[in-house]
């Protein structure tokens, strides 16, 4: 097979770069190890910021979206017992929208496919080639032969265990993690929503989230050990620790509802840098991992791609490849402002176990810092709403 891009990884990133390559009339093949069914099934991230909404929409993938995703133009903060609005939109002029990431993954599938895109699903063994050449290779297994596409560029857009990034040399590679001593436990729950915004809680039981996903649906969270499993939380201890966390004295109450889905995520934050190397260019979780905190993760994973899209365009128009020896340093800007936003956001609003109630004092003091300066609100917003 030949393409122009050989895209490894089906996830918003290598489908969206698909989708935009194609609107610029560059040719692309995607390659995912997962089913079409699995991944139109993964229960991941859910808040879109503005500038990917305008994306999806500019390029023709917006219009379930629009119908059935949630402006928010603002969210809570709850600490010490009392919830604090913060105005993203009044702040910022922009809003985000509550819309689930297998939902956006849905609309870019049904858009490739219409298009007679190519999507090989259930690839096995995938490998890169002469990455330093002109002519990279992929070669894989599927439907029990071994094939191999001859393309111009790869992208790796396999998430953070793929097999792109790995694949660069690790003399060429600068990678700068951290991880943290903690996780959040995800629930999805058959019930009404109980308030209007996303609610961001600390306590000193730790940190609890309540995000939605549909007038009948509500998604989740709240910090637990990492190592924990999901059969030690019965669904009453799971409500209890919720109650627990969420309390106020304004008279607010959590509905509960039947709890269908439960998952513990790992937190970390990742980068490697540059996000390329010679014919093989990374975005999204490939190249960089947010914890959830911020929102950011397919946020980046979005402008990521937008970026590249740009880039491989203006190659393909012009032959120049400016905008390609750009695009790490480029991407990388936006994925530095957000690893901070996130590193904030997670610092200030989780429990650490080597806490002390100084520490946990200071981030009382910055919470009411940012819901009483308007400066600093501004600043929490701007970031969110990317
Ligand atoms: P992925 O979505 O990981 O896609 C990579 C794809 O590559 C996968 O389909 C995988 O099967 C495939 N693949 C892997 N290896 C191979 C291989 N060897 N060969 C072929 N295919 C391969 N982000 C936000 O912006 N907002 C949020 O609200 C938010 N909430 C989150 C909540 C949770 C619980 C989690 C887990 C994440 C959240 N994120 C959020 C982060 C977001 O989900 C990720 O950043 C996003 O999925 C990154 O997209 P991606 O396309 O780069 O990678
Ligand atoms: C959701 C996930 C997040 O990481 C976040 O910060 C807010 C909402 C969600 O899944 O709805």
């Amino acid at each position: 097979m030949k393409t122009q891009v050989a895209i490894v990884g089906a996830g918003p990133a290598g489908l969206l770069l698909s989708h935009l390559l194609h609107l610029e009339g560059v040719a692309s093949v995607v390659l995912e190890s997962r089913s079409r069914e699995e991944i139109e099934a993964t229960i991941r991230a859910g808040v879109l910021e503005q500038g990917t909404v305008d994306l999806l929409e500019q390029s023709g993938v917006g219009e379930r979206m629009k119908r059935e995703g949630f402006v928010h133009e603002g969210i809570y903060l709850r600490f010490a017992g009392r919830s604090h609005r913060i105005a993203l939109t009044e702040l910022t002029g922009r809003a985000i929208t509550v819309y689930a990431q297998h939902e956006v993954i849905k609309d870019l599938v049904a858009a490739r496919l219409a298009a007679g895109g190519t999507l090989l699903f259930g690839v096995k063994d995938a490998a890169l080639y002469d990455l330093d050449s002109t002519a990279p290779k992929t070669r894989f297994h599927w439907n029990g032969k071994v094939h191999e596409i001859e393309s111009d560029f790869v992208a790796g857009c396999d998430g953070f265990h793929g097999i792109s990034r790995p694949s660069i040399p690790s003399r060429h590679r600068h990678e700068f993690t951290r991880s943290y001593p903690f996780g959040w436990f995800g629930i999805l729950v058959e019930a009404p929503p109980s308030t209007d915004e996303l609610i961001y809680a600390h306590h000193e039981r730790g940190f609890a989230l309540v995000s939605t996903r549909s007038p009948q649906i509500q998604r989740l969270y709240f910090q637990c050990d990492p190592q924990d499993e999901v059969k030690n939380w019965p669904d009453a201890r799971i409500w209890e620790e919720l109650h627990t966390r969420l309390a106020t004295g304004e008279g607010w109450t959590l509905g509960e509802g039947r709890i269908f889905q439960k998952g513990i995520i790992a937190m970390r934050s990742f980068v490697v840098e540059p996000m390329r190397y010679g014919r093989l260019f990374l975005a999204g979780d490939a190249a960089h991992i947010v914890p959830p905190t911020g929102a950011k993760g397919l946020n980046l994973a979005v402008n990521d791609v937008r970026v590249l899209a740009e880039a491989f365009g203006s190659f393909y128009k012009t032959k120049n490849q400016a905008l390609l020896e750009s695009y790490s340093s480029t991407a990388l800007k936006r994925v530095w402002r957000a690893e901070h936003f996130s590193w904030w956001m997670t610092s200030m609003l989780h429990r650490f176990h080597d806490d002390t109630p100084f520490q946990h004092r200071i981030q009382l003091a910055e919470l009411d810092y940012i819901v009483s300066s308007r400066a600093k609100a501004i600043t929490l917003a701007e970031n969110y709403v990317g």
